[in-house]
């Protein structure tokens, strides 16, 4: 794993951007893999202010999202599905056909997760995939225990998950307890892995990260066995590296 260290988020998210454009400059036709939360909202402000200013075009690009909440359909605020619109697909000149993201709201949810897989396959596999971390180290929504063999399925997720995403619904109540997501291996087929980590609240996830085992317990740590990843970190959370290293 490479390590690139970003001052603070703002320069974060710029370095993850200028990344992801020269991905897209290299291969107009990439298959992106995207993340949702609070941590990729930089990147994709800067994508924007891009094509804006410098006209880089999305029109073949496909994406494929890591998950999307049980019981949302895609009007729901909450769900990642507007979160995407809003947030990136509405301002480039991206293809809404092209953009990819588990249904939530679907009767058979298990085909879903079946369908989402073949989808991802049919299209030749994702090129890059963008990843953010949860505090447990989990990656898209897979939970600590989840099987590395995980391919798309339904989680229940944890306690310290629907905490940390209480923040973006008007209580806590209302935050779906499930959610379909890529799996493990779903994500390790990717062919490079691009990993935002910013913030005092995830140094321990990342200290973890760096020193721990290859272990189910810490779903992130399989990050370690992939040949390609760049994960781009800021000083803050950064803080416990420097001090034990
Ligand atoms: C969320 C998402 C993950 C995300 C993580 C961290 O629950 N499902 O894909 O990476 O938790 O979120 P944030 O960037 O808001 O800290």
């Amino acid at each position: 794993m490479k390590i690139i260290e970003a001052k603070d988020y703002n320069k974060m998210s710029a370095l993850a951007a200028d990344y992801i454009i020269e991905k897209i400059k290299a291969n107009p036709n990439l298959n992106l893999g995207l993340a949702t939360g609070g941590t990729p909202v930089g990147i994709y402000s800067n994508l924007i202010n891009d094509h804006q200013k410098n006209g880089l075009s999305y029109r073949n690009i496909t994406t494929f999202n890591l998950d999307e909440y049980v019981g949302l359909s895609g009007e729901n605020p909450n769900s990642y599905r507007y979160y995407m619109d809003d947030q990136l697909f509405n301002h480039i000149d991206i293809q809404k056909s092209k953009t990819n993201i588990p249904r939530g709201d679907v009767a058979d949810i298990q085909k879903e997760c079946l369908d989402y897989e073949k989808l991802i396959a049919n299209q030749g596999g994702i090129d890059l995939q963008i990843l953010g971390i949860g505090s447990n180290g989990h990656i898209g929504f897979n939970e600590p225990g989840t099987s590395f063999d995980s391919n798309t399925h339904v989680v229940q997720l944890a306690p310290s998950t629907l905490e940390a995403n209480a923040r973006f619904f008007n209580s806590p109540e209302e935050v779906p307890t499930e959610a379909v997501t890529m799996g493990i291996a779903t994500i390790m087929k990717s062919k490079q892995i691009l990993l935002l980590i910013s913030g005092e609240s995830k140094k321990e996830a990342l200290f973890r990260l760096i020193n721990g085992e290859v272990n189910e317990s810490f779903p992130a740590s399989v990050l370690k066995n992939h040949p390609c990843v760049t994960i781009i970190a800021d000083e803050a959370a950064l803080a416990d590296i420097k001090v034990h290293s």
